[in-house]
């Protein structure tokens, strides 16, 4: 097993902070192909999802979930492709030496297991994430079980996919309103069963920050062989309320967190990468943690999702919306000409936002446009392809008076169409 690792091994002495001298790593486990791609209008090509599972890999997620093999023969391509085509690759993660772990869901039955595990066993690391609702809402009127028999299912999946794989990653869906003990009970033979991860769902976006954190303590101080697992975050934003709640997870014990690009999802969404990663990036001091995202490629993975899924991302959103570095009133515009730090807490260009003060028109030139272009991903266009991408943005330019970033990614993905 050239690349497997324990998790609970990845410590280091953190050489940023003081006061907290020891620091877990905290593993980024990426669902926008899976859980994302659930958003209300998405769906995207085999090719697209390579294409962002390739930007995921370089931005340095640890481990995404690239999809849910069993629910079609287009998603079971979709990750078996990511898995043979970018699970080998080391980009972006020189730093730790190891490619991108790929993991596919699949419910808590043999069936799905199996589809799973086909599709994810050709990655070099690879993990099979099965889950069971454990609300009674959910064993009353949707799976019309036992709580019981929920503990045999969820055992007999997770001994049945050990059986095939080593990484095994259990999610008792709905934790947010289940009965804390019965999610002790089950976890606990999960873990007998063979779990290396155990994911906690707040599935409906239903708890506050407070309520969040608090579970996962009481999960970890009273599940039985709680210490030989990584506890995991995810957090739906229905209240608003995902990215606080991921935090406090942290903060309470958990060390991998789900997450999506821009917070696509179900319903109001997941909880966004960019927010947790430059939010423990901002406060070492409050999170004993550390991540080893490639920061300065979040805003350019960002575009492409919300390129590619037909989400636009709204403009006051945090860290990567239009909005988030440009400085409108008077009192604001002048504090910055005297220094950034009056009104920034983060660098734009450590989210690969670099000039954020030049707008893109009809007045703009040559090289104004390609070195937008090279900000987001496209500085390699050959003299022929730049000439073209050019000239379609002059000509939309003319029908626009401010042509965003994400018109740019349009014409130029227009453009790699029709070859
Ligand atoms: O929100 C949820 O409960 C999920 C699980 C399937 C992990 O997405
Ligand atoms: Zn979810």
């Amino acid at each position: 097993l050239p690349y497997s690792f324990s998790p609970l091994c990845h410590k280091r002495n953190s050489s940023t902070t003081t006061s907290s001298p020891v620091q877990d790593k905290l593993i980024i486990f990426d669902t926008t192909l899976r859980d994302g791609e659930q958003s209300p209008g998405v769906t995207l090509t085999v090719d697209e999802k390579v294409e962002i599972a390739r930007h995921l890999s370089n931005l340095g997620v640890d481990i995404v979930e690239a999809g849910f093999p069993i629910a079609s023969q287009g998603d079971f391509e979709a990750v078996a492709r990511i898995a043979k085509e970018i699970g080998p690759l080391m980009t972006g993660r020189e730093k730790i030496g190891k490619p991108m772990r790929i993991a596919g869901l699949s419910r808590a039955t043999e069936k799905d297991i199996k589809r799973c595990y086909e599709a994810v066993s050709q990655a070099p690391l690879h993990r099979i994430h099965t889950f069971l609702a454990t609300s009674d809402i959910h064993l009353k009127y949707k799976l019309q079980i036992s709580r019981e028999e929920c503990i045999k299912r969820a055992a007999k999946a997770v001994a049945y996919a050990k059986s095939l794989c080593e990484d095994v990653e259990f999610s008792t869906e709905d934790s947010g309103r289940s009965d804390r003990d019965f999610l002790c009970l089950i976890l606990g033979e999960v873990i007998k069963a063979g779990a290396t991860t155990l994911n906690i769902p707040d599935t409906v976006g239903y708890t506050t920050p407070e309520e969040y954190g608090a579970l996962i303590k009481y999960l970890v101080e009273n599940t039985p062989g709680s210490d030989k697992v990584i506890w995991s975050t995810h957090c739906h934003n229905d209240l608003g309320l995902a990215t606080a709640n991921t935090l406090s997870g942290i903060t309470n014990g958990a060390r991998q967190v789900e997450v999506t690009i821009n917070g696509i999802g179900e319903r109001a969404g997941n909880t966004s990468l960019e927010e947790v990663v430059m939010a423990i990036q901002t406060h070492p001091k409050f999170y004993p943690v550390y991540h080893t995202i490639n920061t300065p490629l979040i805003y350019r993975t960002s575009t492409l999702v919300s390129s590619l899924s037909g989400m636009p991302v709204q403009p006051n959103k945090a860290i990567v919306g239009t909005n988030a570095f440009l400085h409108e009133s008077g009192i604001h515009q002048d504090g910055v000409l005297k220094h950034k730090q009056t009104y920034e807490i983060i660098r734009p260009e450590d989210v690969g936002i670099f000039n954020v003060n030049i707008v893109l028109g009809k007045l703009s030139g040559r090289n104004a446009f390609r070195s937008r272009l090279v900000d987001l991903g496209y500085g390699n266009l050959n003299d022929n392809e730049f000439q073209q991408a050019f000239e379609s943005f002059k000509t939309l330019a003319d029908s626009k008076k401010r042509i965003t970033d994400h018109d740019i990614l349009a014409l130029i993905s227009d453009q790699v169409s029709k070859g």
